[in-house]
């Protein structure tokens, strides 16, 4: 495990704080480590193994189109292509008719602010403190959290932060120059901060009153992750745009923006290499499929509510609040949260932060019962 470890060390421009596991196997939600010790992954790859790892169905749908065609550009059509976009059609929520494909989060966010830029003629956006929307300098720009923000000055102008979940900030920083609202249904990085019913309504209705797009960031929740296909279907939230990466096609990586009519920008003023291509669409077929078939949505909500009510029923003493939507679940601490991540990492539970309180579990959404009982015991077993 050393030798591979040495190696990212050496030549890896590294921008992630490392732990120190390398992880080479992984099966539907154990990854085992170049030592062949064993894992529960409750990281899933930052939310994106949903369908669990080494999915066979995944498998299959990448290796044939990979002996079929792997790379075809947009400037010409293509079967695959086709195929996911009337999918995508078919599953998003409401009038969200035609996408754009990429390859990441941030490509996705990217490519909404363009679109919201050139539909409307106006320049500002209004974004959530505590928002995370990709590191890329537009995404970056709509990102709240000043530790990733600050050496990057300037940035791109017009974005304005409000606090989430109240209404009345965020009327306050519409203005004639407002393009667009850029909010999370829930904010991943931020804490795992659920948004209300009532101020999605509120914002809605005061977008569409004002003429401002309202772009909704389901990198993180969309694709069952909280329990229906979109986080956005809880509240009956109907964006104009809807940002979707990570579980798209079962881990490899592929990127959309999902637009409402009326949504425009014309042939060439925008574009992508490798978005779309056959081999990301085969897989994000398949994977859509999976999660249909198998009822992922239903299967987060349930193992989401039944890892939580464990969790609340151990009477945790670090422990200040349990937020979830779904398998999407922060457990706020009293104090810093990375000690007790590091000692479940020690325990074979693979787990995130979600800022500097906040224990954040994001399984595949296939984890098993008995898993998740493994899981809220060693939990309690760490200390926490
Ligand atoms: C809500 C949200 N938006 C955007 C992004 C950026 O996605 P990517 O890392 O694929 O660029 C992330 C990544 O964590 C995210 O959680």
């Amino acid at each position: 495990m050393r030798d591979f470890m040495e190696l990212e060390k050496r030549y890896a421009f590294d921008v992630f704080p490392k732990r120190d596991i390398v992880l080479v196997r992984g099966e539907n939600a154990r990854v085992w480590d170049a030592d062949g010790r064993e894992y529960i992954d409750c990281v899933a790859g930052h939310g994106v193994a949903s369908i669990g790892h080494a999915n066979a169905r995944i498998a299959e749908a990448i290796s044939e189109q990979a002996r079929t065609l792997i790379s075809c550009p947009g400037i010409f059509y293509n079967d695959r292509r086709a195929e996911l976009l009337e999918k995508l059609a078919a599953i998003a929520p409401g009038n969200l008719n035609r996408a754009f494909l990429c390859n990441s989060g941030a490509e996705s966010i990217e490519a909404a602010l363009k679109f919201a830029r050139f539909t409307t003629g106006k320049t500002e956006f209004v974004c959530a403190m505590r928002g995370f929307h990709g590191r890329t300098m537009g995404a970056l720009s709509a990102t709240f959290n000043p530790k990733y923000r600050k050496e990057f000055q300037p940035l791109v102008p017009g974005f304005h932060f409000v606090p989430f979940n109240n209404f009345e900030k965020l009327q306050e920083k519409i203005s004639d120059d407002t393009a667009a609202v850029l909010l999370e249904v829930v904010q991943g990085e931020g804490g795992v901060n659920i948004g209300q019913r009532e101020y999605f309504e509120q914002v809605r209705e005061l977008c569409t009153e004002r003429g401002v797009l309202l772009i909704i960031d389901e990198v993180q929740t969309g694709f069952c992750r909280t329990g229906e296909m979109f986080a956005c279907e809880h509240f009956d939230l109907q964006p104009d745009m809807l940002c979707l990466a990570k579980a798209m096609a079962g881990g490899v990586p592929m990127g959309a923006v999902l637009c409402a009519e009326g949504i425009e920008v014309p042939v060439g003023r925008h574009g992508t290499t490798f978005g779309g291509n056959p081999l990301a669409c085969a897989a994000a077929i398949a994977a859509i499929e999976f999660m249909q078939q198998e009822n992922l949505a239903e299967q987060a909500r349930e193992k989401g509510d039944y890892l939580v009510s464990k969790l609340r029923q151990l009477e945790l003493k670090r422990v200040r609040e349990i937020r979830h939507l779904g398998l999407m679940i922060g457990i706020e601490l009293k104090e810093k949260s990375k000690p007790y991540i590091l000692a479940l990492l020690e325990q074979g539970v693979l787990a995130l932060p979600a800022g500097a309180t906040v224990i954040r579990l994001l399984p595949p959404l296939t984890i098993g019962y008995e898993e998740l009982d493994v899981v809220a015991g060693r939990i309690r077993g760490v200390g926490v």
